[in-house]
């Protein structure tokens, strides 16, 4: 193994709060080791694009700067929309951009699709990759937490707090439509830590009637307003989605789900009023919380020993408590990580009288 001078460090998928801290934990720790770090732009668009785009990271203008604190992407990001069709062109083009820029390793921040993009594009080359796990959706496999999940359920339960103060006021029903894709993990923690009547996801079947028979019960109990939650990549009652519009690569755009519940929950029942509030990407962005900003520093720099080691391939995950190291592949092969109906988080859920749906 020829020893690091130079590695590259980007940023790949919806962006999320936590990834600058990430990128600045991995420029103090390389230049700790004597390496230089070229920081792509737009994912890997920086490296397969031509004329390549990047710039050189330093402690002095990266890490000593407000960036580590703030979030979005100083690298900027692609979201699913690679441009070049073929697989094999893009790869081709991605070894060859990462030989001419010299970089002897590339640390990817990234979340399932990217861990997924980015060692395919690499399989067969001799790019030395480490990634570093990121979503709001919290989807990656083998990993209990990636960096901007937690800011994500802060902003969430905020969100939801604020609502439940108006729904006091004027005897209302508040539908929250919270992000995750077809993975119910940011609606799950954040109706746990909000307190909410309901929670909907992907994961669990749920009927309207279910959802208003809570309503009723609340009603009887005397209280004048209830927290309903409901993850964009919920279906209708039947299993339809609600929207077809799908992005550059033919994946579903959500949004609509909480407007559907609403028209369908006052056909039949109004003892309150509903109203639906859709949190959008302000869920993306915000000031990161400390544990993301603890992920980041932890995984920056595990990112940069595995490296030093002689490791690639490998994605670093929070296990049990602390920061390893996973097989790429066995990353890949998971796929997405969806909520477990039976894991602790559902039964949390249920055990606190939470209408989940119908488990
Ligand atoms: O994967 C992160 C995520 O924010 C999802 O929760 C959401 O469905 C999607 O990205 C939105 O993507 P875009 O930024 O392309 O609208």
């Amino acid at each position: 193994m020829s020893e690091i001078k130079r590695i590259g460090v980007l940023t790949s998928g919806g962006d999320c709060a936590g990834l600058n801290a990430v990128i600045s934990s991995v420029v103090e720790a390389a230049e700790k080791k004597g390496w230089e770090v070229y920081g792509i732009n737009d994912g890997t668009e920086g490296i397969t694009e031509k004329p390549h785009r990047y710039e050189v990271l330093t402690v002095k203008n990266f890490s000593d700067s407000p960036w580590p604190r703030l979030s979005g992407s100083y690298l900027g990001s692609l979201n699913k929309g690679m441009r070049i069709e073929s697989l094999e062109e893009v790869s081709k083009r991605f070894a060859t951009g990462v030989k001419e820029l010299g970089l002897d390793a590339i640390v990817v921040v990234g979340g399932d699709g990217s861990m997924n993009i980015v060692s395919n594009m690499c399989r067969g080359s001799m790019v030395r990759i480490i990634g570093i796990p990121k979503t709001i959706d919290n989807d990656t496999p083998i990993t209990e937490f990636s960096v901007g999940f937690q800011t994500a359920v802060q902003y969430c339960t905020t969100a939801i707090d604020s609502l439940e103060l108006t729904a006091r006021s004027h005897n209302r029903a508040m539908i929250t439509e919270v992000m995750g894709r077809d993975a119910g993990h940011l609606a799950l923690h954040s109706a746990l830590a909000g307190n909410a009547d309901v929670c909907l996801i992907p994961e669990i079947p749920y009927t309207i009637n279910g959802i208003i028979n809570k309503l009723k019960e609340i009603k009887a109990r005397g209280r004048n307003h209830a927290v309903i939650v409901v993850s964009e990549g919920l279906k209708t009652e039947d299993g339809t989605p609600v929207t077809n519009r799908k992005n550059m690569v033919g994946e579903m755009i959500y949004g609509g789900i909480g407007q559907y519940l609403c028209g369908e929950i006052s056909k039949v029942y109004n003892d309150f009023q509903f109203r639906v509030t859709t949190l959008g990407h302000l869920q993306r962005s915000g000031v990161p919380v400390a544990f993301d900003r603890l992920l980041a520093s932890l995984f920056g720099a595990k990112a940069v020993e595995l490296l030093a080691q002689g490791e690639d391939n490998k994605m670093v995950v929070w296990k049990n408590g602390e920061v390893s190291a996973v097989e790429l592949n066995d990353v890949v092969k998971a796929g997405t990580t969806l909520v477990d109906p039976k894991g602790k988080y559902v039964k949390a859920a249920k055990d606190l009288g939470i209408y989940i749906g119908e488990i």
